[in-house]
This record gives C-alpha cells, sequence and structure tokens, in this order.
C-alpha cells in the first residue's frame, strides 16, 4: 500500500513559524513520525511540501495510479482553493485533510474547508497527532475496515 502525503504553504516553517499555535516541531520530525508509524501500517509514504497551488495540483494528478490514497494538509489553501479541490476530486483516490490547529476554534475565514467535501473525512487540532490519526483513518479506509 502507498500513500502520499502532502502539505501546503508555509508548513516548511513549522517549528519556528506562530510556535503558540502550530508547536515547535518541525516538518522533517513530522515526517520521520508519519513514516515509524507507516512502517508499523506496513504502508509506504512519499512525502511533498510546497508553497505554490499548481505544483499541489501536479502532484495530486501524479497520485493517479501511483498511490492508494493520499493524506493532505492545504494549510490555507484548504479556505479557498477551488483548484485543489477539483484535483483531489479528480483523481478518484481516498483522501483524509488534517490540520495541526482547530481551524474551527481561530478566524471565521479558517472555519471553511472548500477541500473537505471531497475528503473522505477530516482530522483537525491534534497537533502531530493529526497527521498519525489521519494516517490510520486512510489505512483503515483502503483495507475495507
Ligand atoms: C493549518 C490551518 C490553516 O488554516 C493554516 O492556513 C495553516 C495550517 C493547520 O495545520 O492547522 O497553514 O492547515
Amino acid at each position: 500500500m502507498k500513500i502520499q502525503v502532502i502539505n501546503g504553504p508555509n508548513l516548511n516553517l513549522l517549528g519556528v513559524r506562530e510556535k503558540d499555535i502550530y508547536g515547535t516541531v518541525n516538518l522533517g520530525e513530522i515526517e520521520a513520525e508519519i513514516a515509524r508509524l507507516a512502517e508499523q501500517l506496513k504502508c509506504q509514504v512519499r512525502f511533498f511540501q510546497s508553497n505554490h497551488e499548481g505544483e499541489i495540483i501536479d502532484c495530486i494528478h501524479a497520485c493517479r495510479s501511483q498511490v492508494d490514497g493520499i493524506l493532505i494538509n492545504p494549510a490555507a489553501f484548504t479556505h479557498y482553493s477551488y483548484a485543489i479541490r477539483d484535483a483531489l476530486a479528480a483523481v478518484e483516490l481516498p483522501v483524509v485533510e488534517v490540520h495541526m490547529s482547530n481551524i474551527y476554534q481561530r478566524e471565521l475565514f479558517r472555519h471553511q474547508s472548500v477541500t473537505a467535501p471531497v475528503c473522505r473525512g477530516q482530522i483537525a487540532g491534534f497537533g502531530v497527532d493529526s497527521y498519525l490519526l489521519g494516517l490510520r483513518g486512510l489505512v483503515n479506509i483502503i483495507n475495507g475496515l
């Protein structure tokens, strides 16, 4: 089983960026934790991060016939990128959306996710655990559980 993990804009700055909201763990450390869990769950993970909408869309398209599911934190694109939403819908793969913070507890503009409706589920507010819970959920979905 192969899973593509995608992180959107500014997540390369995790660990230095708004630490009160996102904590002190950096993206490399998060990816290492995901890789550790993936090994336990017997799936292969590959990672992609970009600050550019088009690159994220290209990565989603490349997932077609290459992976079994997508774990994505679209970051700010969550709230307004119809293009990423359409790309996720187009590839017809199970997708789980994750957020480190509880977006529903924050500014009003973060309360809407335009991408969640084309995802199988969304996990928000658990910090690094959002990724790990999301991976477990995605693997179960792919396994038909
Ligand atoms: C985020 C929440 C978004 O609103 C924000 O733009 C991010 C990170 C999260 O992981 O909590 O960049 O996706």
